[in-house]
């Protein structure tokens, strides 16, 4: 193995146990609600309200964002999870017609039954490897109906319990 491959491998392996939060991103494909799981999703800024995400750049949700210039991020918790393992099936794609709230007045869908959402229009993207950067301004944030938060850790979504 080369130099480089061997850092992406470590990298992999190290990034593996390393517990993150999950979200999933939803954009308009075809004018029907698509989501996408992702791990890679941070608070950026708080004032100005930016977030923060990395996908991969030749996704289907990567180009519909670039696109619709807006995105919604739905925050899973352990009720959400058999969603979180729809929305990052490999290959396929990725509708949740039922799962989302019907959008109005032009804005991005984001899917009910989570802890929260949120809406955003996308302010910046930079290519960043085999990765897009996007980063969006917040504008508006959807109170859900909570639930037991989640960690995706060692290729299991796991329950975060205080000891
Ligand atoms: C818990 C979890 C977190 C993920 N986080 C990311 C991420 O941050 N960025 C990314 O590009 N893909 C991420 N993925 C992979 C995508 O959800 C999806 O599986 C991938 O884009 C393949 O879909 P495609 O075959 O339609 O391209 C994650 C998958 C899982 C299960």
């Amino acid at each position: 193995m080369d130099h480089a491959a061997d850092i992406t491998a470590s990298l992999r392996e190290v990034m593996r146990e390393h517990p993150a939060g999950v979200v999933i991103v939803t954009v308009v494909v075809d004018g029907r609600p698509w989501g996408t799981t992702l791990s890679s999703f941070t608070l950026a800024s708080l004032d100005p309200p930016l977030v923060l995400f990395c996908l991969v750049s030749t996704t289907t949700p990567a180009r519909a964002i670039l696109q619709e210039g807006a995105f919604g991020v739905s925050f899973v918790t352990a009720q959400n999870v058999d969603v979180a393992r729809v929305a990052s099936a490999a290959g396929r794609p990725k509708f949740l017609d039922d799962l989302a709230e019907a959008p109005y007045h032009g804005a991005p869908p984001v899917l009910r039954a989570c802890r929260g959402s949120l809406t955003c229009r996308l302010e910046n993207a930079v290519a960043v490897g085999d990765h897009t950067a996007f980063i969006g301004s917040v504008s508006r944030v959807i109170t859900g109906p909570g639930g037991p938060p989640v960690a995706y850790c060692d290729g299991e979504y796991r329950l975060l319990k205080l000891t």
